[in-house]
C-alpha cells in the first residue's frame, strides 16, 4: 500500500473560489479519491493562503481584523468546494500556530545552511497609507513608451518590464497619492547556492513533466539563479521573521509550508505522525497546480524542503488555464463564473466529468464552452450512462437481481479486461483517456438493452425470467461503469451503491458481476440540461459583482463603512485618473450628449481595434461612428442597444471612413471597454443633461 498525501495550491483568502480553481481541485480530489479506491492510503490537504498587504489593506477598508476576514472566508471558501465534493482530509490556514512553528523551524534551517544575506532594497512608500506598495499598488507611466496608466511591472503597451520605482509620475492606488522611494533591509535567500541540486531534482525525468522540465531549464537554470526578496518591512500581515525585528516573511515564503501546517492539524486530530507523512522517504507527495505558480513550486520548494530536511515532492502535476466560452477569466466579460453562482444553476457532477473528460497529463489550456459542455455531458452521462439504470432498474424493483450472472456475450469482461488501462490513465492523470475508455464500455452495454428491449419483455408474463436477466446484465454493466467513473462523479456511484444496495468503494467491485442483491426504487439521478441554463449562469456572472466572499459581508451587525465595501469598489480607477479641472454648467452644455440606438454594428477587419457603428437619432436621422471597442464586443451584441453619443463632435477623416461622433464608454482600455448603456424608456434623439 503506498503512503501518498495530495494538495492543490491553497486558495487566496481575496478571492472567490471560481470554475477556474475547481479545475485544479477536481484534478487533484479524483486522483486521491482513484487512490483510495485502489486501496492506497492516501490524504487530500489545503489551506487558505491568508498573507501579505492585500489582506491588511482591505481589513483594513473594512473596518476589522485581518482574523475576522479570514475566518469568514475561510467558511465560504470550505463550503464552496464542498459544493463540488472536493473532499478534503483537512482545510487549513496559513496563519495558525502550526504554520508560523513550521516557518521558523525553515528558517533555522536555511540561516543555519548559510542561504540568507541582508541587502537595502529601494520600493515605494505610500506616506498617506503608510505603507510600503506591492507592485499592483503603484501605477503611473511607463518610462519606455510612455503610455498613461500602467501597473507597477510591466507596462501593458508596450510590455517592457520594469521596478516601480522607475515608473513615471507614479501614484498609489491606495489613496491617489505620490509615492516616495524609501529604502530598507531586505532579506534575501541565496538560491543559488542550490543549484546543482535543482538541476538534478528538476530535470531527473521522474518529478515534472517533460514540458515543465524543459520550461524551467530554458527560462531559470540556463544561468545563475537569482536572490529571492523574501522579507517584507511593516506594516505587512504576515509572520514576524524572528532574529530580523521589523521584517516579515512574505508570502510566497510560508504558502508553501501551508500544505504541511495543514497535515500537521490533521496529526494532532487523527493521531497520524507528522514523520510519517513529511519526514519519510516512502510518502509520496504529489503538489497540484497551474503552470503560472511553477517557478515556486519546481525551484523555491524543493530548495526550501531540501534545506530543511524534509520529504521532496514525488511529482508536481502542471495543468493548463481555463477559458470560457473563449474568453480568459475576467470579471467583466463573465467568463469569472464563482462557485456558488455555478452551484445555483447547475449539478456539480456535470463540471466534474467536463473536466476529466477533458483533462490530460499534459500543460494544455481548454475552453469551457455552452455548447461543447451540454452536448457532453447529455451525451456521455445522461443519454449513454444513466439510461442504462433509468431503462431497467424499476423492471426488478420487486424481484431483485437474478441470482446467477446471466451470459452477457462477454459484455462484463470485457469492462473488466478495460480496467487495466483504466487504472493506468487515472494514475497518469490522463482522465480524458479514461473517461474515453470509460464511454467505449456504455458504447457497447447500450445496445444490449435497445435489442433486449426490456419496456416490451416486460407486457409479456412468460417472459420475466428473462426480463431480469437482461436487467441483471445491464444493471452490472452500469455498476461496473460507475466504478470507474466514481472517482469523478461520486454522488452517482452513492446513488448506484444505494440502489443496488452495495455502497462502492473498492476498484475490485468492478470485476466481479454482483448478484441476488434487491433493487431499490429508482431515483432521479442526473438531469439532462440545455444550453440556455449555462448562460443563464454566465449571464449572472456578468451581472454579479464577484468580491471575496461578497453578499456576506453586509451584515447587520458590521459598521456602515464596512456595509459600503460589499461592492469592493476600491477607488483604484479614480486614483488612477484624478478629476479634471472644475467646469462651469456652460461648459458642459458645450457638449451635445444623445440617446441614440445602435441599428447596425459592422467589423473594420483591417483595423485591430474598431467597429463601424451606425447609430439612429431616431425619424431617419443616423451618423456613423467609429469605436474603439472591438476587443471587448461582439458587433451582434451591441444592435438593438440604447447608448449615448457624443452627437456635436466635430467629424473626423479616418483611414476606413468619417467617424461623426463618439460613443461613451469607461475603462481602462480597450480591452477593458464599458459602454454606457441607457435604461430602456428613453429614446433615441434625446439629450443627455
Ligand atoms: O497562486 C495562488 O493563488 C497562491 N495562493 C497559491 C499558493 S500555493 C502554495 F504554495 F501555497
Ligand atoms: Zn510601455
Amino acid at each position: 500500500m503506498r503512503r501518498i498525501l495530495v494538495t492543490s495550491a491553497l486558495p487566496y483568502i481575496n478571492t472567490d473560489i471560481h470554475i477556474g480553481y475547481l479545475l485544479e481541485a477536481v484534478q487533484a480530489d479524483v486522483w486521491a479519491r482513484f487512490q483510495r479506491l485502489i486501496g492506497n492510503q492516501c490524504v487530500y490537504m489545503c489551506a487558505d493562503d491568508t498573507h501579505g498587504t492585500a489582506t491588511m489593506i482591505r481589513a483594513r477598508q473594512e473596518g476589522r481584523s485581518e482574523e475576522e476576514l479570514i475566518a469568514e472566508v475561510q467558511a465560504a471558501h470550505e463550503r464552496d468546494l464542498a459544493g463540488f465534493d472536493i473532499q478534503f482530509d483537512n482545510f487549513g490556514s496559513t496563519h495558525s500556530a502550526e504554520n508560523r512553528a513550521l516557518c521558523h523551524e525553515f528558517w533555522r534551517a536555511i540561516r543555519k545552511a548559510k542561504l540568507v544575506k541582508e541587502r537595502d532594497v529601494e520600493q515605494l512608500y505610500d506616506p498617506q497609507a503608510g505603507t510600503f506598495l506591492a507592485d499592483r499598488f503603484v501605477r503611473g507611466t511607463c518610462p519606455k513608451c510612455k503610455s498613461p496608466d500602467q501597473p507597477g511591472d510591466n507596462c501593458s503597451k508596450c510590455g517592457h518590464h520594469y521596478s516601480p520605482t522607475e515608473l513615471i509620475a507614479p501614484r498609489s492606488t491606495l489613496s491617489g497619492a505620490t509615492p516616495e522611494v524609501r529604502s530598507s533591509p531586505h532579506l534575501f535567500i541565496e538560491l543559488e547556492k542550490l543549484h546543482g541540486f535543482l538541476e538534478d531534482w528538476t530535470q531527473s525525468g521522474q518529478h515534472l513533466q517533460p514540458e515543465i522540465a524543459n520550461y524551467v531549464k530554458g527560462h531559470f537554470l540556463g544561468e545563475p539563479l537569482r536572490d529571492w526578496d523574501i522579507s517584507r518591512p511593516a506594516p505587512y500581515f504576515g509572520f514576524g521573521i524572528p532574529d530580523s525585528p521589523g521584517n516579515y516573511w512574505y508570502v510566497w515564503f510560508d504558502a508553501p509550508i501551508g500544505y504541511m501546517a495543514s497535515t500537521k492539524q490533521w496529526c494532532d486530530r487523527t493521531g497520524a505522525r507528522f514523520d510519517d507523512w513529511w519526514g519519510a522517504p516512502d510518502c509520496e507527495i504529489h503538489h497540484f497546480i497551474g503552470k503560472d505558480i511553477t517557478y515556486f513550486h519546481t525551484l523555491f520548494w524543493p530548495g526550501m524542503l531540501k534545506t530543511a530536511g524534509f520529504t521532496l515532492p514525488a511529482k508536481i502535476h502542471v495543468h493548463g488555464f481555463l477559458t470560457v466560452g473563449g474568453e480568459k477569466m475576467s470579471k467583466s466579460k463573465g467568463g469569472f463564473v464563482a462557485a456558488r453562482t455555478y452551484l445555483k444553476h447547475l449539478d456539480p457532477s456535470l463540471l466534474r466529468y467536463f473536466y476529466a473528460a477533458k483533462l490530460s497529463s499534459r500543460v494544455e489550456d481548454f475552453d469551457l464552452s455552452a455548447e461543447e459542455f451540454v452536448a457532453k455531458v447529455n451525451t456521455d452521462l445522461v443519454n449513454k450512462v444513466v439510461n442504462l439504470a433509468s431503462r431497467t432498474a424499476k423492471f426488478v424493483e420487486s424481484t431483485g437481481l437474478s441470482a446467477k450472472y446471466p451470459d452477457d456475450g462477454g459484455l462484463f469482461a470485457a469492462g473488466t479486461k478495460a480496467g487495466d488501462e483504466i487504472r493506468d490513465a487515472y494514475e497518469t492523470t490522463d482522465y480524458s483517456k479514461a473517461m474515453r475508455l470509460i464511454m467505449a464500455l456504455a458504447d457497447q452495454a447500450n445496445p444490449y438493452v435497445e435489442e433486449r428491449r426490456p419496456w416490451d419483455l416486460r407486457k409479456e408474463p412468460s417472459k420475466a425470467r428473462e426480463l431480469q436477466d437482461v436487467c441483471t446484465v445491464a444493471l452490472n454493466l452500469f455498476r461496473q461503469i460507475v466504478v470507474y467513473l466514481s472517482p469523478v462523479l461520486p454522488r452517482l456511484a452513492k446513488q448506484t451503491g444505494d440502489l443496488l444496495h452495495d455502497p462502492i468503494d473498492r476498484w475490485e467491485q468492478s470485476q466481479s458481476p454482483l448478484v441476488g442483491t434487491r433493487v431499490a426504487k429508482f431515483t432521479h439521478m442526473l438531469r439532462r440540461i440545455e444550453e440556455k441554463d449555462v448562460h443563464a449562469m454566465i449571464e449572472e456572472s456578468k451581472k454579479t459583482a464577484v468580491t471575496p466572499a461578497d453578499g456576506e459581508v453586509a451584515s447587520a451587525t458590521m459598521p456602515a463603512s464596512a456595509q459600503a465595501s460589499q461592492w469592493n469598489d476600491t477607488g483604484d480607477a479614480l486614483a488612477a485618473e484624478p478629476l479634471a479641472p472644475e467646469c462651469t454648467i456652460d461648459d458642459f452644455a458645450k457638449v451635445d450628449l444623445r440617446v441614440v440606438r445602435v441599428i447596425a454594428a459592422e467589423d473594420v477587419p483591417e483595423a485591430k481595434k474598431l467597429l463601424k457603428l451606425t447609430l439612429s437619432l431616431g425619424g431617419g436621422a443616423t451618423k456613423t461612428v467609429f469605436a474603439g471597442i472591438k476587443e471587448a464586443y461582439k458587433p451582434e451584441d451591441l444592435v438593438g442597444r440604447l447608448v449615448v453619443c457624443v452627437a456635436n463632435l466635430a467629424p473626423r477623416k479616418m483611414k476606413f471612413g468619417t467617424s461623426e461622433g463618439m460613443v461613451c464608454a469607461a475603462g481602462p482600455d480597450a480591452a477593458e471597454v464599458f459602454v454606457i448603456t441607457v435604461d430602456e424608456g428613453a429614446v433615441p434623439g434625446q439629450r443627455v443633461h
